[in-house]
């Protein structure tokens, strides 16, 4: 019917969307263009039921006010609600050949080794690192290994540290890390349509790995007592403008060792970001100076 037009269910203006987009940008670095507009509502409606607020721009000022009072578990909240969190494990798994290849070499001159994984979400990735990493320690005892994961989501975290997640038990058998160091915790469910078991991770990786809460666009470096020989910063720099990515790998350059490995995501490059690391292979960069 002509002129007939579907109401949202809160109210939520171009200026409610605009308000929350640069909150989050200033906060978070994550850039929320026009076109995320829809995202912003339907990611959000759910939490402003919960809070039983009726409107958008309410939802902003109980956001801006706990954020000026220093308090950020809603603006966590609402971090969590729009960014993506898609991760599994040995995504990108080149990233993993390299790691495993260059532990190997630098373990000829260090016995120490520091791994960061800055934007861990749900512990995928550094849950990979840290069976390459045992591996590796089997063979070299003398060598210790630190593995870091961060993200800026508390409640991703929470889930990192519990390790389990749904896995084809098809990729298990395929893989011979997931064979070794997962745990069957409950067999698939014969109505699931993807045919996926829960997994846990094996106990035996774990005294490798710290987790911790780390907003990337803070000044974290002092936080850091030694540098990190591998950096993973992968499928997170995405969302953040080349301003942040620039101000973001300033800071990365400085707590890494010269010779140091970064990995970015697979639609992620340093191109006109920084001059500190030369490109070795596909999102594989050392850090040359
Ligand atoms: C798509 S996941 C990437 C997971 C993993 N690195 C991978 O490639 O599979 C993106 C993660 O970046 C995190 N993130 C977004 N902005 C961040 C920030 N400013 N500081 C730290 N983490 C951030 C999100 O919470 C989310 O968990």
């Amino acid at each position: 019917m002509e002129g007939l037009q579907l109401k949202n269910e809160f109210d939520y203006s171009d200026k409610d969307f605009w308000d929350i987009s640069r909150l989050v940008t200033e906060h978070s670095g994550i850039e929320l263009p026009e076109s995320k507009k829809s995202l912003v509502y339907s990611r959000l409606v759910r939490r402003l039921r919960t809070l039983n607020i009726m409107r958008f721009s309410e939802y902003y000022e109980l956001v801006k006010a706990d954020l000026s009072k220093g308090n950020e578990q809603e603006f966590l909240t609402l971090i969590n609600a729009i960014t993506t969190n898609v991760t599994h494990l040995f995504r990108e798994h080149h990233h993993f050949d390299h790691l495993k290849e260059h532990l190997k070499l630098l373990s000829q001159t260090q016995d120490k080794i520091n791994i960061w994984s800055c934007a861990a979400s749900i512990g995928a990735e550094p849950w990979s690192i840290a069976m390459v990493v045992h591996e590796f320690c089997k063979e070299n005892p003398s060598c210790k290994v630190r593995i870091i994961a961060s993200d800026i989501d508390s409640e991703v975290l929470k889930q990192a540290q519990k390790g389990v997640y749904e896995v084809n038990p098809e990729n298990v058998k395929a893989n011979p890390y997931l064979k070794k160091y997962l745990k069957l915790e409950k067999t698939e469910d014969s109505n699931s349509p993807l045919h996926h078991s829960l997994y846990k991770i094996s106990d035996e990786i774990r005294p490798y790995m710290e987790f911790r809460q780390i907003n990337l666009l803070h000044n974290w470096q002092k936080e850091f007592h030694s540098k990190f020989d591998f950096v993973f910063c992968r499928n997170v720099i995405i969302y953040f403008s080349k301003q942040t990515q620039k101000q973001l790998f300033e800071k990365i350059t400085e707590i890494m060792n010269v010779g140091a490995y970064l990995y970015l995501g697979h639609s992620e490059s340093l191109l006109g970001i920084t001059d500190d690391f030369e490109n070795q292979r596909q999102t594989t960069y050392k850090k040359v100076r």
